[in-house]
């Protein structure tokens, strides 16, 4: 069966991290003015969508997911004339802007906290407010076990209000209380107004955490985080999802995908089915697989592992898939799922052909395109990520960590600030990102790795990208076609198929076979049929012109292929 058409399905989405991306007034902080400046660069790369992190008025605690003002401009990013005049721009370049949507929580800062507290015109019932007992020394206890996303408890005593209330990440970012109607009224119409001013959607942010069930019960203690079992996909998630979309974006033309923590496959599909309320769900069941353990632990993950999530959000989901390796809140793509040393050049290119030929929406990552890494931090006072800092912190107080030195190898890997870095633009200081001091160090190597560099050399990463949307955008095999995977067990090679039943195109059968590992290899992959090469990282010396024997073929380190599949002879 084939998926019914629509254009954030055939899209391929550029995420833009704005305090990184380009900073055009010196003050070291990336603004709307400095993406402005590259619009041209982003459409060049063929995307269709720019999803922007939080542009919002916020204190930037939690780089913009904490925010005062849903309907203002952070000051250093400008003003809402340049946000118009950056959506004016987006569109005229035939791309679309899709912006964050954060309402699981706000900022303290914002009015309905700040009202909430002074428990004035009904506001207090914004926010989950909750009387704790107190301990034999008159400290409170928290009123269950939940712990935040960062880590902790998730509530925290206002001295001010005399309770306690939940925040299920910063204690700067409390919880929105969706029971309350008026809440959800009021968002609703922020939303609209938003959609009214053009936009093209949202990416929702933790959007499966709105619903606290009654009583708030003690979470799983064991659980890496203390009472997910009952506030992701809560009871109401759902119907205010849906209420949600009937009363916004059913009315637009916009697409929405909803960031859900602790999804699986079932429940994805409640949410992205063909009358469920979201067009798609960011999972992180692949991100997952080397932290199995919790985030203090780096495991090795195995292909089999990967290939078995892939294909079964591939296969099994009642909706349409995002693809995606890598965020603002995960390692560099290159360093975690690539080799960033030796075949930084070949894995990268390998990584973009994984993201660009399964089925489904691919998430491309501002610098992954040039094959930026993780940074090589000198100390943990130069990282600003709330997440790292704040595990940090408590593991040192809790006396589970002596010293940083302790905790230096997995917080240098997991620290969300190895995405943030800034964009690295030429090989002039600061890697032409700023002419101030950047609000956060630039990786040392932007020296090589550039986009000036990648401009000037012959078959970069960049040019790779390029290519492959490209394709991508000509052959519907690879956005509608089927998925089915090859070789399950083997432990270096992801092979896969794509077919599509149209008989009005030209390709309709796409083998992938990806080699993701540094050491060459033989493999035969179990497809009766010729195969042509059609695109990939090493054709010139793997393969002469012509049809190809890919039942035994020989790759080459982190080689990827694409061949077009016919009938044998
Ligand atoms: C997910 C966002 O991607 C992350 O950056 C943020 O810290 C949390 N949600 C809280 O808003």
């Amino acid at each position: 069966m084939t998926a019914e058409r629509a254009w954030w399905k055939e899209a391929v989405v550029y995420q833009i991290y704005p305090q990184s991306f380009n900073d055009s007034d010196g003050d070291g902080v990336g603004d709307l003015q400095g993406i402005i400046e590259r619009l041209d660069y982003v459409a060049d790369l063929g995307v269709d969508v720019i999803w922007l992190n939080p542009v919002y008025q916020s204190p930037q605690v939690d780089n913009g997911y904490d925010i005062s003002d849903y309907r203002a401009i952070h000051e250093a990013y400008g003003t809402m004339a340049d946000w118009e005049e950056l959506l004016d721009e987006i569109h005229a370049r035939d791309m679309r802007l899709v912006m964050d949507l954060v309402v699981n929580h706000t900022s303290d800062d914002h009015e309905w906290f700040q009202r909430s507290r002074r428990d004035e015109d009904g506001y207090r019932d914004y926010y989950i407010w909750r009387e704790g007992d107190t301990d034999e020394d008159g400290e409170p206890v928290p009123p269950n076990n939940w712990t935040t996303g960062f880590g902790g408890s998730a509530w925290t005593d206002d001295e001010q209000v005399g309770t306690q209330y939940l925040h299920l990440f910063h204690e700067r970012q409390p919880d929105l209380n969706w029971e309350n109607a008026e809440v959800r009224s009021d968002i609703y119409e922020m939303i609209d107004w938003w959609l009214a001013k053009g936009i093209d959607g949202f990416r929702m942010d933790v959007i499966n955490l709105i619903s606290k069930p009654e009583g708030l019960p003690d979470g799983d203690p064991d659980k890496g985080w203390v009472g997910i079992e009952h506030f992701a996909d809560g009871p109401r998630a759902q119907e205010f999802l849906e209420e949600m979309a009937a009363e916004t974006f059913d009315n637009y033309d916009s697409m929405t995908v909803g960031e859900c923590v602790d999804i699986d496959v079932d429940t994805a599909g409640d949410y992205v089915s063909a009358d469920g309320p979201l067009d798609m769900v960011f999972h992180f069941e692949h991100m997952l697989l080397d932290q199995q353990e919790g985030w203090w632990t780096i495991e090795d993950w195995s292909l089999p592992e990967l290939k078995s999530v892939m294909a079964e959000w591939q296969t099994d989901l009642d909706g349409w898939n995002t693809v995606y390796l890598g965020n603002h809140d995960q390692p560099r793509i290159v360093s975690r799922f690539g080799d960033d040393g030796e075949y930084r050049e070949e894995s990268a290119k390998l990584l973009a052909t994984f993201l660009l030929t399964h089925q489904g929406t691919p998430f491309l990552f501002q610098g992954d395109e040039i094959g930026m890494t993780n940074c090589p931090w000198e100390s943990i006072d130069e990282m600003r990520d709330a997440d790292a800092t704040n595990r940090v912190r408590l593991a040192l107080e809790s006396g589970d960590i002596e010293d940083y030195d302790e905790a230096r190898e997995v917080v240098e890997f997991r620290s969300r600030d190895n995405a943030r870095t800034p964009m690295q633009w030429n090989d002039s200081r600061n890697a032409g990102f700023t002419d101030g001091d950047p609000w956060i160090q630039v990786n040392p190597n932007y020296e090589d790795v550039n986009v000036a560099a990648a401009e000037a050399a012959e078959d970069s990463i960049l040019s790779y990208y390029r290519d492959l949307i490209d394709l991508r955008s000509d052959l519907d095999v690879l956005v509608y076609g089927e998925y089915e995977l090859l070789l399950p067990d083997h432990e270096t090679v992801y092979a896969y198929r794509r077919t599509l039943d149209d008989p009005a195109v030209d390709v309709d059968d796409v083998l992938i076979v990806l080699n993701i590992s540094p050491t060459a290899t033989r493999v035969s992959v179990p497809v009766e049929a010729e195969a042509t090469p059609l695109f990939g990282n090493e054709l010139d010396t793997a393969t002469e012109s012509g049809s190809h024997d890919v039942t035994d073929a020989a790759l080459q380190p982190y080689e990827a292929r694409l061949y077009e599949l016919s009938e044998q002879q």
